[in-house]
């Protein structure tokens, strides 16, 4: 018998008791040393850089994490899209370590978290291994090459000249390398899994299998002990076993444990537990994997459900960069990205489009939230796969690394075998569906517990023949609602949206008049951040809230991206680095977007949020529009104590019914060659369309009603841009008799849709196209409604969603000084936020977000840096130079402010601030402990200062 999708997911998820997991990557075996201090760089070719004799004592002296491209400079003349920094090339690396001659006989060896890209490790002048994917984790065994009782050489080549991306990806040492030195009988790498098969409120079960290797010449009895601590830190489970290991053999040992009264792990509540393997007689320390007690269920009806219960995934998508740090991996960037997320509301993150380094996985865990753990962005060079690498070994060895390392983190909930593979959805009659099987087949192969998904875009892989998708458990998609589609073709199978959104702005930046579509993007290549704009293939923020309160059958949306990052400065490639798209900016200061999302995600936390800024001296007696973004239902606004009004957020209804889908259409001409006939342009599929055969004018295209009815809005979805057509539409009782309701001059609309409010009636209504810009009459759908369209407010029909989410008064007659906003909800006072018109720039003002830092060489403090007036009120306007000085035992690892047109290095000690703002980044130097001094000045106004201990 065969088991539909939908009963095999409730077999295991649900009957099993799914899921379950697991341990950080935090296993420590034997020894564990991180190697970070006491490293030299060398950028370029370096003949024979491995060779132990090499003189490398001028060579840059460096501390890992090592991003060798970030310090720039930027080059203004190459595009933007991989962030305009010198990321291409080649660079070596050199340590030494020293092995006691005690230790001989023992197994050495080096654990990278991720090397970009291409690497190779030398110890001694010897190979000792290689890897390719730059993103992804290995080990590498030194044994063979190491000499105990002596300085040993480490070298390591990272190459990134053939590494493919579409962002910036970084370069060289760029996370965490550790030296592990083990007996010969030990837990194997990521040998460890930890899972939870019965979970229960009363009592669960923990099972914990090792695999144990052999590495000596004999066989060895074994025995595993195993302890399982609480979140609080208290041994609650405690047993050994004993067996035998063949030389040569890797062994495995599972124990299981029941546990009363599990304290699970939520979003909510992360509380985690650590399982403690010791194997007797064992030198070193137990290998600790740390773990979650929970279930969760992706359903395909009613989203997705972690313990029991139904959770809205609010989710962010961050690529693997940190801004001024660039793909640079400290710890402390990476729980600060992720609690600035929660602050906001998000519950769950999707690692677009590799593999984390392990640290985020551990903050996740922490923190509370849940993981859509991405293997790949394609599968072609940006996973560094040429073109030789054959697919399956490639997938087969990736995959394990993937699995193996992530799969006992509580937060991870879902595997992604890769991002928009478009080679792949294209390849309708190739062999797709056997690759994508492949791939899933790997995964399963070291996980069973998780399902397994793909970021997908291209909806020919769901309408096309082939059932390309077949292997997967769960249905993701990318932007415009393309879940829906794929839902049609499986309709068991659970849906995630996982990239929406994808709209643009820059901080503190307003584009007045507004724009006229969200493609309307400003001559001055900052986007505005009222929020009006997003990529063509994507949408406003407002938009996909709208669905995902209508499609509940889905299990949330990622937005693109939670963080700005370097490249893909979309829609300005050549003129800037760095990306529009992040709800914060690129230094983790939120711009307004981020208190739109706060406002909704966090429906109980009180946002009051105005914007804009309120300095306008250049609109003294003109208008400028106030929004206000806030978790109540409607605020009243004052401008110096004058009422503008209470507003009242709108239950918009988005979807209408369209009077026209599906009746009899007709034209004077339709392009049959090529299937693009009348019926196309009503049959409520924007896919399809109606084109005329030539490019001459008149043309007309018509639709029967079926009977008189009130026609009060319109809307057409063009092929080309609306501002290329000259036409009107007509209306007639009884298709003979017309007469004009609405017409359209070239060059007056925006965007490829056009939408008119009319009143009127009819049966037969009649496009009749009278002048063409370019192209052909042409249209892929004509809609008719009852009620009118549009925006209303100064805004296209595009944006009427808004007042679901916003509050707005449009017309707010300028005058400085102070904007006062009173919000309520359910007639109660709720909260209250002022902006005021700032004086002349007084003083430079620095707010370090944390006072105290570890002196650890790794820990990191974020320093807010802001021109201010005499009062302290933010200068939004004014972007002096600010130079830095620190003094004592911290150094500055970056400084940047968010403007994604700027090319002052990250590195100097002196930055422009942008709209008033820069982010200053502090590193700690390994054990000098103290106070840190910080002082910024800037021409003109009164020098900043701030301290920070180090302890
Ligand atoms: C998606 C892609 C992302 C990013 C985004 C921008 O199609 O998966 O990596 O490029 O578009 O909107």
């Amino acid at each position: 018998m065969r088991l539909s999708c939908r009963a095999l997911w409730l077999i295991v998820f649900a009957g099993i008791g799914v899921v379950s997991v697991v341990g950080v990557g935090a296993a420590r075996a034997e020894r564990v040393q991180p190697l970070l201090g006491g490293w030299r760089f060398h950028a370029g070719a370096v003949e024979n850089g491995q060779a132990i004799g090499l003189d490398d004592s001028g060579w840059q002296r460096v501390r890992l994490p090592h991003d060798w491209a970030i310090a720039g400079p930027f080059d203004a003349k190459v595009d933007g899209r991989t962030g305009k920094l010198p990321w291409r090339g080649e660079g070596w690396y050199r340590t030494s370590v020293t092995l006691k001659k005690a230790d001989a006989g023992k197994r050495v060896y080096l654990d990278f978290d991720g090397v970009m890209a291409f690497p190779k490790v030398y110890v001694n002048g010897q190979l000792a291994g290689e890897w390719d994917y730059g993103y992804m984790s290995f080990r590498v065994d030194a044994t063979p090459h190491v000499r105990w009782g002596d300085r040993n050489v480490v070298a390591v080549h990272a190459d990134t000249r053939r590494h493919g991306s579409r962002w910036y990806p970084g370069a060289g040492l760029y996370r965490k390398v550790r030296l592990v030195v083990c007996d010969p009988v030990h837990v194997a790498h990521w040998g460890t899994c930890v899972t939870t098969p019965e979970v229960a409120s009363a009592s669960a079960v923990v099972r914990v299998q090792n695999e144990v290797v052999n590495e000596a010449d004999e066989a060895r009895p074994v025995t595993v002990r195993t302890s399982i601590l609480d979140p609080q830190g208290w041994v609650v489970a405690e047993a050994a076993v004993e067996q035998t290991v063949a030389a040569g053999t890797t062994q495995p040992f599972d124990q299981r444990f029941p546990i009363p009264n599990p304290q699970v792990w939520d979003v909510c509540s992360p509380r985690v537990y650590t399982a403690r393997v010791h194997l007797e007689g064992e030198s070193g320390d137990p290998h600790e994997t740390t773990f979650g007690i929970r279930t969760f269920a992706f359903t395909p009806d009613d989203g997705f459900h972690l313990n029991g219960r139904r959770v809205q995934m609010k989710g962010v998508d961050l690529h693997h960069g940190h801004g001024p740090l660039g793909a640079a991996l400290f710890r402390s960037a990476t729980e600060r990205q992720l609690r600035i997320m929660k602050e906001m509301g998000a519950n769950a993150v999707r690692t677009s489009h590799n593999p984390p380094a392990p640290d985020l996985l551990d903050a996740c865990d922490r923190l509370g939230l849940v993981v859509f753990n991405e293997a790949f962005d394609k599968w072609g060079p940006t996973a560094d796969r040429l073109d030789a690498t054959p697919f399956e070994p490639f997938m087969e060895r990736q995959i394990r690394n993937f699995v193996r390392r992530d799969r006992n983190h509580p937060s991870v909930v879902v595997w992604s075998i890769g991002n928009e593979i478009g080679d792949i959805l294209a390849n309708r009659g190739g062999d797709a569906p056997q690759k994508v099987a492949y791939a899933v087949r790997q995964v399963k192969r070291h996980d069973a517990t998780r399902p397994v998904t793909m970021g997908c875009h291209v909806t020919g892989a769901v309408t096309g023949r082939k059932h390309i998708l077949d292997a997967l458990d769960i249905q993701s998609w990318n932007y415009n609602r393309k879940y829906a589609l794929a839902r049609q073709r499986y309709p068991d199978q659970p849906s995630i949206y996982s990239e929406s959104a994808s709209a643009f702005s820059t901080r503190g930046y307003y584009d007045l008049p507004h724009p006229k579509a969200k493609t309307d993007y400003s001559a001055s290549h900052q986007c505005t951040s009222y929020d009006l704009t997003a990529a063509k293939w994507a949408d406003i923020p407002d938009v996909d809230f709208h669905r995902m309160e209508q499609d509940r059958y889905v299990a949330g949306e990622f937005v693109w991206t939670g963080f700005d990052y370097l490249g893909e400065p979309t829609p300005f490639t050549q003129e800037a680095r760095s990306s529009y798209f992040g709800i914060v900016d690129l230094c983790g200061m939120p711009k307004d977007r981020y208190f739109l999302y706060r406002s909704h995600w966090r429906p109980h936390a009180v946002t009051v949020h105005i914007l804009p800024h309120w300095n306008w001296p250049d609109r003294v007696g003109k208008t400028v529009p106030v929004y206000v973004y806030t978790n109540g239902d409607s605020a009243e606004l004052f401008l110096n104590g004058q009422t503008l009004g209470r507003k009242t957020k709108q239950s918009i209804q988005v979807e209408r019914d369209d009077l026209a889908q599906g009746k009899p259409a007709a034209a004077s001409t339709e392009e049959t060659d090529r299937n693009n006939l009348a019926a196309g342009g009503n049959d409520g599929d924007r896919r399809t369309r109606w084109c005329a055969s030539g490019g001459s004018v008149p043309q007309t295209w018509q639709v029967d009603l079926g009977g008189v009815q009130p026609v009060r809005g319109l809307a057409i979805l063009f092929e080309k841009q609306a501002s290329g057509y000259e036409f009107v539409v007509e209306a007639s009782g009884n298709g003979k008799a017309w007469r004009p309701l609405v017409a359209h001059d070239a060059g007056t609309t925006a965007g490829r849709g056009w939408t008119a409010r009319v009143d009127g009636q009819a049966r037969h209504l009649r496009v009749r196209f009278t002048g063409l810009a370019e192209g052909w009459a042409s249209f892929h759908e004509f809609e008719v409604f009852s009620e009118p369209v549009g925006g209303g407010q100064n805004l296209p029909a595009y944006y009427q969603v808004i007042d679901r989410y916003r509050l707005r008064w449009e017309d707010v007659p300028y005058q400085p000084g102070e904007l006062k906003a009173v919000a309520y909800k359910g007639g109660e006072h709720l909260g209250e936020a002022t902006v005021r018109t700032a004086g002349d720039p007084a003083a430079i003002r620095l707010t370090p977000e944390r006072p105290e830092a570890t002196a650890d060489g790794q820990d990191l403090v974020y320093v807010l840096v802001e021109v201010v007036d005499a009062k302290g009120t933010l200068c939004p306007r004014d972007n002096p130079m600010v130079r830095f000085t620190v003094n004592g035992p911290a150094t500055i690892a970056g400084i940047g402010n968010g403007n994604p047109l700027g090319l002052d290095p990250f590195g100097d000690a002196q930055h422009p601030l942008f709209f008033g703002k820069a982010m200053l980044i502090l590193r700690t130097e390994p054990g000098k402990k103290g106070t840190v001094t910080i002082t910024a000045e800037a021409d003109g106004v009164a020098a900043g200062r701030a301290t920070v201990r180090c302890r």
